[in-house]
């Protein structure tokens, strides 16, 4: 039976010596150890030794499975290590290999001059405030003393949703809905930027959906030569300080007196040619002091309080700042024309 027992150890030993995957190893394991195994086998046939024959015989038996299972431990750990490195080994990556470029965006231009010119009243103090693009026509039209029938609302044509809803013509009802809303009827100094829609055919100068930035401010004392200084900020910024103003009277109804403001044809510097139609001067917005009546129908004291707005298309800017001909380029996403704008720091 001792006989028996070194033979066994010597056999599992040699086995788990060539053992040359975890698969081989785990058969040999469950051959010599398992409860069917010649081990087993062996130990069955203690109950025919003497007395003193079977505790020897049991610490033998004891011995060689305790080899047996540390050789197999040990060649495990070997396999395991050599499998893990054979995977590194395969899966090696060549970082010496050049990248696959990343294509970067960058922002659409008509975003960058809104965000430039916010950052600019922001400067100036103004909060930046929104409003629907689904509009009531109380704030479109009437709130901004255009009653119903007012000739002047010919001048936007308009999308109609219901009687009472369509797309807003303009930025102006946000003016309205920022008044109205204010509790305390105090100051207030805004501008809001956003979407508007027209019932207009596209051409190279009109876009059934355009973008405006709405410009609001309310205080006591406010008077037309704090606006013509702001526009002559804004102006300057934009378009650089070499250039001028000049406000020439206009009509809107929500405010009194109404401007448009035009800039100098940096171009021909004045002299006149095709960009400015021979003037010198090109228009950029229109401006005005608030109307008493808009200020009384937000329920503000138009006694106490005056204001002024003004209106512009950052589009018509951009085009004039980028020299841009068409403002369909603007909403056609063609990479080549949006490119052109990326900034490269
Ligand atoms: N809402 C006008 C338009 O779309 C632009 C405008 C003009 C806005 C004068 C104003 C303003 O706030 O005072 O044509």
């Amino acid at each position: 039976m001792q006989e028996r027992l070194k033979e066994l150890q010597q056999e599992a030993l040699e086995g788990v010596n060539k053992a040359t995957g975890l698969k081989q190893l785990n058969d040999i394991r469950v051959s010599y150890l398992g409860k069917k195994g010649p081990i087993t086998e062996v130990l069955k046939g203690m109950g025919k030794l003497s007395a003193e024959e079977r505790p020897v015989m049991g610490a033998l038996a004891n011995e060689v499975r305790d080899a047996i299972s540390a050789a197999i431990e040990e060649k495990q750990k070997l396999l395991e290590q050599a499998e893990i490195e054979e995977k590194l080994a395969k899966e090696t990556i060549d970082v010496t290999l050049p990248g696959r470029p990343i294509t970067q965006g960058n922002h659409h231009p008509l975003t960058s001059l809104i965000e430039e010119i916010e950052d600019l009243f922001i400067g100036m103090g103004y909060t930046i405030a929104e409003g629907p693009e689904v509009e009531q026509d109380y704030y479109n039209f009437e709130a901004l003393n255009l009653p119903k029938g007012h000739p002047a609302r010919d001048m936007q044509d308009s999308f109609y949703i219901t009687e009472e809803t369509l797309l807003r013509t303009h930025t102006s009802p946000v003016q309205a809905r920022t008044m109205e809303r204010n509790e305390e009827k105090g100051p207030i100094k805004i501008i809001c930027p956003g979407k508007v829609y027209r019932r207009d055919n596209d051409d190279a100068t009109h876009s059934h959906q355009f973008m405006q930035i709405e410009g609001l401010v309310i205080d006591e004392n406010i008077r037309m030569s704090d606006l013509k200084g702001t526009l002559d900020v804004f102006a300057k910024k934009i378009f650089g300080e070499d250039r001028e103003i000049r406000l020439r009277p206009s009509f809107f109804p929500f405010t009194e007196p109404s401007v448009e403001m035009d800039i100098s044809c940096k171009i021909c510097g004045g002299a006149g040619c095709s960009v400015c139609k021979g003037t010198g001067w090109i228009e950029i917005l229109g401006a005005g002091m608030v109307h008493p009546n808009v200020l009384e129908m937000a329920g503000y004291d138009s006694k106490k309080y005056t204001g002024f707005a003004f209106g512009m298309g950052p589009e018509r800017i951009a085009m004039l700042k980028y020299g841009v001909d068409d403002i369909r380029h603007f909403y056609t996403n063609d990479i080549r024309f949006l490119k052109q704008f990326a900034k490269h720091e």
